[in-house]
């Protein structure tokens, strides 16, 4: 009797703590382990280093396209301040979700119909994707954010 009241008391303060939301994010074994679509929990800030480091020669350090390389080469590396992604790498049929920008950059463009020109980064830990991530998501600008405010307050048809 006492120790089932111990136990009871024990579970309470187990739950008070947040331990089921953590074990929640961590996933129960037979989950998929993928980030699910657009929840990227990355760093940005860290993300903004290894972007300017290993990307920005292409993607620019803006995130435009306008890097060094990326200025020359076609098709044109994406445009992250549009935040207008092509890949529906994992094929849930929305392009540009957080998993599919993971996977393309994980695996490469080329492996999704896309241009070899985007290898894949095998050299970045899962971690580092997600941050990555992050920072890409960052950038999309508040102009696009304004055209897109703009289209949603267009009359629908009437
Ligand atoms: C050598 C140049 C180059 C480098 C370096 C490069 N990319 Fe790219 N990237 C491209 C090109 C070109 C495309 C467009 C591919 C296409 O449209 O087929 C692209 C596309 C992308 C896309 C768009 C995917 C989509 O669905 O539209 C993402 C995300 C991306 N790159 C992330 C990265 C990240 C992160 C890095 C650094 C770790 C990186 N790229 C480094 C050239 C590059």
């Amino acid at each position: 009797m006492k120790r089932s009241v111990l136990l009871a008391l024990f579970i309470v303060f187990w739950i008070g703590l947040g331990a089921p939301a953590a074990s929640l994010a961590e996933g129960d074994p037979g989950a998929d382990t993928a980030p699910a679509p657009n929840v990227v929990t990355g760093d940005p800030a860290a993300g903004k280093a290894l972007f300017d480091a290993n990307c920005s020669s292409c993607h620019g350090v803006s995130g435009m396209g306008d890097g060094p390389v990326g200025a020359a080469l076609t098709p044109a590396p994406r445009d992250f301040t549009l935040a207008a992604f092509a890949f529906d790498a994992d094929q849930n049929g929305t392009p540009g979700d957080d998993r599919d920008l993971v996977l393309v950059i994980q695996n490469g463009a080329m492996k999704y119909g896309g241009s070899p020109l985007m290898a894949p980064w095998p050299t970045l830990t899962d971690d580092q994707v997600m941050d990555v991530v992050a920072h890409i998501r960052s950038m999309k600008t508040d102009e696009t954010l304004e055209t897109e405010a703009d289209a949603l307050e267009e009359p629908s048809a009437s």
